[in-house]
């Protein structure tokens, strides 16, 4: 096994010409993995997994390279563009690791989860430590189909269990542009008090989802989230953002409410436009405490996460 400079980072479907407008030259292609041995500066926001210490495995045989990597953690999944054959002989060959879809809330395990794959017959390129939590950067939920209005849902519990904790019962959430209601839908059901503001109207069935008091948990308000009075609004434990915006907008907004300290928690997307707004996202991401991703369950949009600092365990 030899380490290599540099990362190898795994491109969001769909996205592969954002992530090679975000990378130096040269670069290698390896189906949707892009290696690049000087890693840019600023953070890269268009990848799925980035391979934080990649290295190659020269091997002759199968059982060989199965060995390799089970010699250096338990977890590992290959993402494959060439020998698939020969891949899934060594996959065989390694502990498995689920792939059933996980239910909500769901705390994700501490045990390091690495990718590889082939880059010929004699050739493995892995690494060990990667920026994703999910194997390859893919997490599937069981999906519920009747209740929320929306598929929005599933961004927002790849959030939560991104940062490993989610509102509880009682607690205070704000969400901003909820409208038809997936993510309040989402929220309501851990039993927060959600005050849902969209200049649309929520699905009505969400508006009578009951709070653990029996109470009903949503209050809606129609109204431009952006201008609502932060005094008004009083102390909060989240704030949700899935509005229809400009970053730019966004931005201003967070701003006045980092400021006012009336939360410690948020989860907003971004939503881009065209090339996207590289300026806003690079203002985001040094917003400290915080982080940009590209979920797997985003679309041509990033998600920022902050949360207040987890209790040390003992
Ligand atoms: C993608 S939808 C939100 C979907 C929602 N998260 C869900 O799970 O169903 C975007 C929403 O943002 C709302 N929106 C856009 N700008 C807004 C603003 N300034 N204030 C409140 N809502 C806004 C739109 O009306 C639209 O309903």
């Amino acid at each position: 096994m030899r380490e290599i400079p540099g990362r190898v980072y795994q491109a969001a479907p769909g996205f592969e010409d954002h992530l090679e407008a975000e990378l130096a030259r040269p670069l290698q292609r390896w189906g949707p993995l892009y290696y690049v041995t000087e890693p840019p500066e600023h953070q890269v926001f268009w990848q799925q997994n980035t391979w934080l210490r990649p290295f190659l495995v020269e091997f002759d045989s199968i059982s060989q390279a199965a060995r390799t990597l089970r010699d250096i953690q338990r977890n590992w999944r290959p993402v494959l563009h060439t020998q698939f054959r020969r891949a899934s002989l060594i996959a065989s060959q390694l502990p498995p690791i689920s792939n059933k879809p996980r239910t909500f809330p769901w705390l994700l395990p501490d045990a390091p989860l690495g990718v590889w794959t082939l880059l010929d017959a004699h050739t493995l390129a892995g690494s060990a430590a990667c920026s994703s939590p999910f194997p390859a950067g893919v997490i599937n939920f069981a999906e519920d189909r009747e209740g929320p209005p929306s598929r929005a849902y599933l961004k927002l519990w790849e959030s939560l269990v991104r940062c490993r904790r989610w509102p509880r019962s009682g607690e205070r959430c704000l969400d901003a542009g909820a409208s038809p209601g997936g993510w309040t839908w989402a929220l309501a059901r851990l039993g927060a008090q959600v005050i849902a503001c969209d200049r649309a109207p929520l699905e009505r069935r969400i508006l009578d989802i009951p709070g653990p008091d029996g109470q009903p948990a949503v209050t809606y308000l129609k109204h431009d989230a952006f201008t609502l009075s932060l005094a008004e609004l009083g102390k909060l434990d989240w704030i949700f953002c899935d509005a229809a915006c400009y970053p730019s907008r966004l931005y201003e907004w967070v701003e006045k409410l980092l400021a006012a300290g009336i939360c410690e928690n948020f989860v907003c997307t971004l939503k881009m436009q065209g090339e996207g707004d590289h300026e806003t996202t690079r203002r985001f991401a040094e917003i400290p405490g915080g982080m940009v991703v590209h979920l797997y369950h985003n679309k041509h949009e990033l998600t920022w996460i902050k949360t207040a600092p987890l209790p040390c365990q003992s």
